[in-house]
């Protein structure tokens, strides 16, 4: 997937052996494609219990990042939803559990608090679900840390926000924001905003998700719970605004309907991740932003 393939190649480049599990639901086909005579690639499914355990046999780590994402997904088909994000995990603890894996990171979402009175959303927080996406993704959470409870595996939940970057797909009815704004302004079309476009989003820049991985990983704390964010929220307005600078155009966007179960605000404290694996975000929002469309821009020339 998107965030898998950076961790890849960032453990790749430091000489890490690599295992992979993937059975490209939602992946761009060249996503793995640099590493992929460097690594043990295992195409199948979160969901087959005989295959999670092969692919975790002599795994130190664990960087549990396979799920179905979006919303909107999960509202049409929730019993997809939870089987990939809460099965699929039960899955992966149960087998690593099983294979004496040292250490687990699951990939949560900032989804699972839910609206919130009072921004910044930290780990204290009462979380309040509001879709079927966000349920699974909690459920996860949840097994996370009774498995560090209940059998001694070494687990730790990193709480994303919105996370965007290169090789992130911009096709397909779930993609998220940030692709499509930008493919839509890069052909000079007006992006459709869902609401009224003052929604705010924590955006955090993929490689910041791949240093957290790394500090998660290697740091002793269990069964805790960290935001992983750049902790300052931008909304979709800002978003068309920023991109509009970028690629030095002036383009309006078009209003639609708001959807079921979206969030009006989400903005992360990130000082618990800074205490405890002593995260710290590099790449900020516009910088990330640059790159990212630096990236769209490459692929549409190799098209
Ligand atoms: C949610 C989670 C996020 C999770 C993601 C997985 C929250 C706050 N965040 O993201 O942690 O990783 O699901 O899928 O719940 N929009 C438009 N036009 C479009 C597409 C989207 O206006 O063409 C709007 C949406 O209505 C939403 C915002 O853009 O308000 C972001 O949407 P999206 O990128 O799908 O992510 P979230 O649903 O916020």
């Amino acid at each position: 997937g998107f965030i898998g393939s950076h961790l890849v190649e960032q453990l790749v480049c430091r000489g890490d052996r690599v295992g992979v599990l993937d059975n490209f639901a939602n992946s761009m086909a060249d996503n793995l494609a640099p590493w992929r005579s460097d690594i043990e690639l295992v195409e199948g499914d979160l969901r087959d219990l005989e295959t999670v355990q092969r692919v975790c046999r002599g795994m130190n780590v664990v960087l549990h990042l396979g799920a179905l994402g979006s919303v909107p997904r999960s509202i049409n088909d929730p019993l997809m939803s939870n089987s990939a994000n809460a099965i699929g995990t039960l899955n992966v603890l149960v087998s690593a559990r099983d294979a004496g894996v040292q250490r687990v990171v699951y990939a949560s979402s900032s989804s699972t608090y839910g609206p919130v009175e009072t921004l910044p959303q930290h780990e204290g927080m009462a979380l309040r679900p509001m879709s079927p996406y966000a349920v699974s993704k909690l459920c996860g959470e949840l097994y996370a840390q009774v498995f560090s409870q209940v059998y001694g595996l070494s687990t730790m939940v990193l709480k994303y926000f919105n996370v965007f970057g290169p090789r992130q797909n911009p096709l397909g009815a779930y993609a998220a924001v940030i692709p499509i704004f930008i493919q839509t302004m890069m052909r000079g079309e007006s992006p459709t905003v869902f609401g009224d476009g003052l929604q705010q989003r924590d955006f955090t820049y993929v490689q910041n998700v791949v240093e957290a991985n790394l500090l998660a990983a290697a740091a002793t704390a269990q069964g805790e719970v960290c935001n992983i964010a750049c902790g300052q929220s931008f909304s979709l307005l800002d978003l068309i605004a920023e991109l509009n600078v970028i690629l030095g155009t002036d383009i309006s966007p078009t209003f639609a309907p708001g959807r079921q179960g979206d969030l009006p605000r989400s903005q992360a404290s990130i000082a618990k991740a800074g205490e405890m694996i002593g995260f710290q975000p590099s790449v900020d929002f516009r910088e990330g932003l640059r790159r990212t469309v630096t990236w769209h821009r490459e692929l549409a020339k190799g098209r």
